[in-house]
């Protein structure tokens, strides 16, 4: 599937924001936890969404989808997860910490997802292991066997799946676990939020340190997914690139700060309860030294997005990128088809911004491609961006939405 973006058009109106991919997996991955039905509301229409849900199905949960609400109820009938679907994308993983501690064991087809990096489970891996799961990996497949028992345990580097995994292992286990140095990522605190309403006993939420006492079991819920702000940076930087009026609504500002510290010097950035507006008046003059971190820190999710910026500014941005060792040198490859001045030195970009003339770029991974679309929306003529399935993994008629704004981007199957 391809686009193809006729540039060099202002973007201009509103636009709403769904539930955030990020959330859901994680989310979906916690219904494992309980037999009884899990709601869950504004849930995004995107094919990794759809795939785990066929994960599930395919280990025995019922599912019933209606529009936005998803509800997910039932034992599992299996604890092998099937390889053709695991492997489609890195969510999978998320329903490892969840079925060892329902079910007491699992056998996993190593997960997907984007090119960005190698993306181990060594984490994940040491965290079970520390609650007592016989854990095995090979380069196939991670199996696990025994019933978490609650442990102190800190995680080596904050990571986002580890760190749902485990709070999911701990919520069932036996006695109390004490986790440190947790990831404390909207879509994780959400989590948080959702496994207290099922009736886990977890104290610290929001922070990196938490302590959950097990419980015998978790009961059904309904939970809101919380916005997607990648999303939302996603159609703020959009406007960005075409030097745009719009107003991003049904967000939530606060889980932007650092990409809005970012781009607020340069552009009138007005933050509401629930929406964003941004008027961009002219082209920034560079954005300074950016580097990727956990949250609250610059998002990794967002470094295509402002690596695409950096190129149409009227100066000079150096982006580190320190989480993902792949994620910066494809699409530094490809903004250079449309005459991007970027020179890459290990994990750092320095780019010298300027006009970009229209090409036909490849998409790699989920938010490179959306990065590449912001870069062709700036450049005035006909571009065209390939490889729009990976961007279909995260984002829910990304074409749409932005022509709904004025873009002109025609689908080609
Ligand atoms: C989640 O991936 C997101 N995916 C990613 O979004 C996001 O980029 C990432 O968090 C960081 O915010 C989902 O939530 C489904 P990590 P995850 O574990 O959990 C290293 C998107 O576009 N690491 O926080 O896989 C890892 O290699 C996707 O929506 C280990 O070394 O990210 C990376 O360098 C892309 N060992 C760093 O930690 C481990 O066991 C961050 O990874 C686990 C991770």
């Amino acid at each position: 599937m391809e686009y193809i973006v006729d540039g060099g058009r202002r973007l201009h109106g509103e636009i709403e924001v769904y539930g955030a991919k990020n959330c859901a997996l994680a989310l979906l991955g916690a219904t494992v936890l309980t037999k009884d039905a899990v709601t869950l509301k504004n849930c995004p229409e995107i094919a990794d969404v759809e795939n785990m849900l066929a994960l599930l199905v395919s280990m025995g949960k019922k599912i019933v989808r209606e529009n936005d609400t998803v509800t997910v109820w039932g034992e599992l009938t299996t604890i092998c997860a099937p390889r053709n679907i695991a492997t489609l994308l890195r969510g999978s993983a998320l329903v490892l910490g969840s079925t060892v501690a329902k079910y007491g064991k699992i056998a996993l087809p190593l997960p997907g997802g984007c090119a960005i990096g190698a993306r181990p489970m060594d984490i994940h891996i040491d965290g079970l292991r520390a609650l007592g799961v016989e854990t095995m990996i090979d380069d196939e497949m991670v199996s696990c066997c025994g019933s978490p028992e609650g442990t102190n345990y800190k995680l080596r580097f904050a990571s986002v799946g580890a760190t749902e995994n485990m709070l999911c292992a701990c919520a069932l286990a036996k006695g109390t676990s004490r986790l440190y140095n947790c990831a404390t990522e909207p879509e994780v605190v959400a989590l948080e939020q959702m496994l207290v309403q099922m009736g886990a006993t977890i104290y610290g939420v929001g922070g990196s340190d938490l302590t959950i006492v097990g419980t015998d079991e978790l009961h059904g819920t309904e939970f809101d997914i919380i916005p997607d702000r990648i999303v939302t940076a996603t159609y703020l930087s959009a406007t960005v690139a075409t030097l745009g009026d719009v107003t991003v609504t049904k967000c939530i500002p606060q889980h932007l700060d650092a990409f809005l510290s970012v781009l607020s010097p340069h552009f009138c950035v007005k933050k509401y309860d629930d929406a964003v507006k941004l008027n961009a008046m002219r082209p920034a003059s560079g954005y300074g030294d950016v580097s990727t971190a956990p949250y609250p820190g610059f998002p990794t999710d967002m470094q295509s997005l402002l690596l695409s910026l950096a190129c149409v500014a009227e100066g000079t941005t150096h982006i580190e990128e320190k989480l993902f060792e792949n994620r910066l040198m494809h699409n530094a490859t490809e903004l250079s088809r449309m005459g991007a001045d970027i020179a890459i030195s290990g994990n750092i970009a320095t780019v010298k911004g300027r006009k970009l003339h229209p090409a036909v770029v490849t998409a790699k991974d989920l938010r490179g491609g959306a990065g590449l679309v912001i870069a062709t929306l700036s450049a005035n003529g006909k571009s065209t961006v390939k490889g729009v399935e990976h961007i279909n993994r995260g984002y829910s008629d990304l074409a749409q939405n932005l022509c709904k704004l004025g873009a002109k981007i025609t689908v080609v199957d």
